[in-house]
This record gives C-alpha cells, sequence and structure tokens, in this order.
C-alpha cells in the first residue's frame, strides 16, 4: 500500500498548499500573490458551462506557463501514438489480440504508447482513441500535456507514479488514474516494467453516470476518488515539454521543471479510484442487466444516454439469477466496444483472452460467449455462484473504431478469432 497522502471525492473543489502562505484568501487572483508566486488558471471547460459542469483550477507557481517554447514538431522516432484518420478502412470483423509484447528497447511511458484504435475527431471534440502504454523507463526530463483530450489509465501490470502540477499519484494493476486535458505530467514506471490500457477522450471529461431508478448509492463512489496534494520542485536546466495537439507531437524546451506549483484550488485535477470498490450491482431473480450497470466513468454526447465514450468494468461478483443463461448474451450492438483483461478471466471466454490482450467489437459486429463457454453456460447447476479472480475492461463508444496500421499489422493480431464460435452447432428441433 502507499503511504501517499490524497484528497478524496469526485470533482470536489478541493484546497491544498506545499508551503503555507501559498494559496491567497479570499480572492484567486490579487495583486500580488504570496511566497511570490503567479496565479494562473487552467480551464477545463468552456467559462460558461452550468455550474454543476464548470472546471477550473487556480494554480500557484514560481513560474507561468508562458515561459515555455517555441513549439516545433517532434525530432524523434516516428511515434505510434497517433489520431485518427488512419490510412485502411477496418472491416466489420470481430478482432482479438494477444497481450502486446514490451519493445525490445527500453523505453519511457511516452515513446511506450501504441495506438491501437480510435474513433471521431480531437479537433471536433468527439470520440476517442485507445492505447496500449509500456514503460520500461522514466521520463527523465521529459514532461508532457495532452491538449486533445483527456487520459484514462489503466495498469494492468507495473506501477506507474504520475508526477502531475497538481500532485502524485501512484496507480498499479486494479486502479486507474485520470490526467485531464492540458495538465503536465510524467509518468514513470516504479516496477521494472509497467503495462496497461488507455483511454484517450476527446470528448466532455469523464464524470460519474446518473443513478437513476438506482437510487443515490452503488457503482463508483465519489467518496472513493482520491485527489493529489500539492507538491513542486523548484528546479532548473534542461527540460523538454512535448504537447499533444490536433493530432501531432511537439516539442518545447524549457530551463525550469513545470511542476512548480505550490498551492492550487479548484474542480479540475488528476485523479485515481480503485476498481475493487466499485460496488458491483446486479440481477437477483431472473435474465442480467445490460453492462451498462457496470459504468465507472461516463463521457457524455450531445444525444442524452448516448456515451462518447463510458468506461465500463465487470468485476468479481455473485451470479445468482434463476433459470438464465449467466454468461454475456449474444449480441450486436450500436455501440462500438474496446476490452481488455487486467486479471482472471472473463466469463464469455475460456480461452484466448488474456490480460494485457485486446478484443474489438465494433458497431452491429456479433460476438459472446465462445462455444466452450456456452456449452458449460447451458449445462451446468445453477447455484449461487462468485466469479472470484476476474477484472475485465470496456471503453465503450457511440463512434465506431478505426484499426490503427500498428494494430492491424501485429504480430499479436489472432489470425483465429472466429473460430472461437465454429463450435456452435444448430440444436434446432422442430418438435
Ligand atoms: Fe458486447
Amino acid at each position: 500500500m502507499s503511504s501517499r497522502e490524497y484528497q478524496t471525492g469526485f470533482g470536489n473543489h478541493f484546497s491544498t498548499e506545499a508551503l503555507s502562505g501559498a494559496l491567497p484568501q479570499g480572492q484567486n487572483n490579487p495583486q500580488k500573490v504570496g511566497l511570490g508566486l503567479y496565479a494562473e488558471q487552467l480551464s477545463g471547460s468552456a467559462f460558461t458551462v452550468p455550474r454543476a459542469q464548470n472546471l477550473r483550477t487556480w494554480l500557484y507557481r514560481i513560474r507561468p506557463s508562458v515561459l515555455q517554447g517555441p513549439f516545433r514538431p517532434i525530432e524523434r522516432a516516428p511515434s505510434l501514438f497517433k489520431s485518427r484518420p488512419f490510412q485502411e478502412p477496418t472491416a466489420p470483423n470481430a478482432l482479438r489480440w494477444d497481450p502486446f509484447s514490451f519493445p525490445s528497447q527500453p523505453v519511457d511511458f511516452l515513446d511506450g504508447l501504441h495506438t491501437i484504435a480510435g474513433n471521431g475527431d480531437p479537433d471536433g471534440y468527439r470520440g476517442c482513441a485507445t492505447h496500449i502504454y509500456f514503460a520500461t523507463k522514466s521520463m527523465g526530463s521529459r514532461f508532457f500535456y495532452n491538449a486533445d483530450g483527456e487520459f484514462l489509465l489503466v495498469p494492468e501490470q507495473g506501477r506507474l507514479l504520475l508526477r502531475t502540477e497538481m500532485g502524485e499519484l501512484e496507480i498499479g494493476a486494479g486502479e486507474i488514474g485520470v490526467i485531464p486535458r492540458g495538465v503536465k505530467f510524467q509518468a514513470d514506471p516504479l516496477d521494472p516494467q509497467a503495462r496497461g490500457y488507455v483511454c484517450e477522450n476527446y470528448g466532455q471529461p469523464f464524470r460519474l453516470p446518473d443513478l437513476g431508478l438506482i437510487g443515490a448509492n452503488g457503482l463508483a463512489d465519489p467518496r472513493d476518488f482520491c485527489y493529489p496534494v500539492a507538491r513542486f520542485e523548484d528546479k532548473t536546466g534542461s527540460f523538454q515539454l512535448v504537447s499533444k495537439y490536433r493530432g501531432h507531437l511537439y516539442q518545447a524546451d524549457l530551463d525550469h521543471s513545470p511542476l512548480d506549483v505550490v498551492g492550487w484550488h479548484g474542480n479540475y485535477a488528476p485523479y485515481k479510484y480503485h476498481l475493487d470498490r466499485f460496488q458491483v450491482l446486479g440481477s437477483i431473480s431472473f435474465d442480467h442487466p445490460d453492462p451498462s450497470i457496470f459504468t465507472v466513468l461516463t463521457s457524455p454526447s450531445e444525444i442524452p444516454g448516448t456515451a462518447n465514450v463510458d468506461f465500463v468494468i465487470f468485476a468479481a461478483r455473485w451470479l445468482v439469477q434463476t433459470n438464465t443463461f449467466r454468461p454475456p448474451y449474444y449480441h450486436r450492438n450500436c455501440m462500438s466496444e474496446f476490452m481488455g483483461l487486467i486479471r482472471g478471466k472473463y466469463d464469455a471466454k475460456q480461452t484466448g483472452f488474456l490480460p494485457g490482450g485486446v478484443s474489438l467489437h465494433n458497431c452491429m459486429t456479433p460476438h459472446g460467449p465462445d462455444a466452450e463457454s456456452f456449452e458449460k453456460a447451458v449445462t451446468s447447476d445453477l447455484k449461487p455462484q462468485f466469479l472470484s479472480d476476474t477484472l475485465a475492461i470496456m471503453f465503450e463508444s457511440s463512434l465506431p473504431f478505426q484499426v490503427t496500421p500498428f494494430a492491424a499489422g501485429a504480430k499479436e493480431l489472432q489470425k483465429d478469432y472466429l473460430s472461437c464460435w465454429k463450435g456452435l452447432k444448430s440444436h434446432f428441433k422442430s418438435e
């Protein structure tokens, strides 16, 4: 367990200072800020959106962010961290990949981002991209911010230390971390190898879903979300700031560390959450609800009830329904589903879907339990059953995903995925 200090609550207006006197009292932008700091507002929403969606944080820092640049296109090996459009259209096949292999050379988090699929467009503030990250060395003197969207990080193995303008978060397998659009950070491995999934959300920032008829309790509880406390470094030297902007990477030189925020207050900040805290709800009679009931966070679109992207988990839970086919039902969906596995086994697949792997079922592409899972489900005794060793994740989007050339050509792409359903025979009897 980490002994790091956090502030808790989802989207609260936090106040935190690493040195007493960094935060002004009763005013956000006084003529002179205490400790000789500069005041800088970071806006995560338009100034005028309704109060419930309004996101902003005041940063009290040693130097303002204008002391950077100029930016120039990044001069490194071509990155696999991409936005659409990609070259080739994606056929409406069910797709699955084995766990992605670590690069042969050590990579930091930024060079280790491999885009698997994407949809929408950062210019239109719509859609998302999905990536696998690898991190086997520190980002060193490099920092990063993403103008195209927020990062939802889902570690699958190895811990990451997220050093951000607002303070530090440590995340490991079973947890998630969210870095809002524009926040400068480093992500460094705390173990020899770190790997996981990323959803880069171009749309409205993730928020907790409405609970409707569920009532006031259930799913992710706001009090389980952890935000960093202020922490700063006053360092001069040679640093680089990388920006992703309109699908391209740029780099600027800095003569100081950008992690120089001595105090901050506001509700726009990175956060983390442990998925074991998710209160799973489900059926206690027959049939089962749609997987939307497992939504942890949602980025809504303009269409009510239709997510730009939902973050959904399939966690440990009791199955108690009577007379019910208990694995996920066969279905075709107008939403598109990108899935990963953190640990254990997913209840619709006996083999082939492994931690660090990916499955992709795009708009209207049929999918469901493999033949072996079907046979087990229709012949097993329906006693109450606890699924203990399982944690699968899904990024479900209202826009179909296009696969990158990297993912389409990866050796991990399973050429025989469709064969997992080949054993599903007709059992039809007309009488
Ligand atoms: Fe599905």
